[in-house]
């Protein structure tokens, strides 16, 4: 059965943006998929909860796309978490509406590869350092993916640097759409 998948991209840059940009419009030729560019919608912060609650409903895949910033999410992603996941709706007495649904986060860092272990600069994976969002959506009773990431950005500077990301990504969200499933998550 297909699946559907919401893709949040969150870049408060966007003009900026090399990497984002180019990931995000290679899933745009994922059939069906629905791409939203949070802060285009909400520069003011002033996120439209219902809208994002039923588009929530509607969908089977959760993306949430963005750069990593000091280690985790740009704040417009945080704001949208704290207030579109309520209780009792997502979370909490009554709160089931995002069980069974999975969440994907996609990741960019400026950091390479190496520097993301226990023995490199930052001391700890990405996949660790966005325990947060991991325990948020079990909480939710959803299933975490396992992330994907880019990692060393700077380093990605033309057209072909980009594209092997890009093609991994729209291979994983056309096997998600398809409902092949990613191998389980550590
Ligand atoms: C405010 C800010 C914080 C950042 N924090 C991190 C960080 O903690 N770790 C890291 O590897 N890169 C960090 N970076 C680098 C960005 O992750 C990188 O520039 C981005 O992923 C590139 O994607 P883009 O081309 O779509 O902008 C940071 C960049 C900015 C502007």
């Amino acid at each position: 059965m297909r699946r559907r998948i919401l893709l949040l991209h969150a870049h408060p840059m966007p003009h900026r943006s090399r990497v984002n940009r180019h990931l995000v419009t290679a899933a745009e030729s994922i059939a069906g998929i629905t791409i939203r560019h949070l802060y285009e919608l909400y520069p003011d912060y002033m996120i439209d909860v219902d809208a994002e609650q039923k588009l929530l409903l509607d969908h089977d895949i959760i993306v949430l796309q963005h750069p990593f910033f000091w280690y985790s999410a740009p704040a417009l992603v945080k704001e949208w978490l704290d207030l579109v996941l309520q209780y009792g709706w997502a979370y909490g007495e009554g709160g089931t509406a995002l069980q069974g649904k999975s969440l994907l986060q996609s990741v960019t860092t400026g950091g390479a590869a190496e520097v993301y272990c226990s023995a490199g600069r930052n001391r700890h994976t990405v996949r660790e350092f966005l325990l947060p969002f991991e325990q948020t959506a079990r909480l939710c009773g959803m299933t975490y993916l396992d992330p994907f990431v880019v990692h060393g950005t700077g380093q990605l500077q033309t057209e072909a640097d980009l594209a092997p990301h890009s093609q991994a990504y729209c291979t994983l969200l056309s096997n998600l759409a398809s409902g092949i499933d990613l191998p389980p998550s550590p």
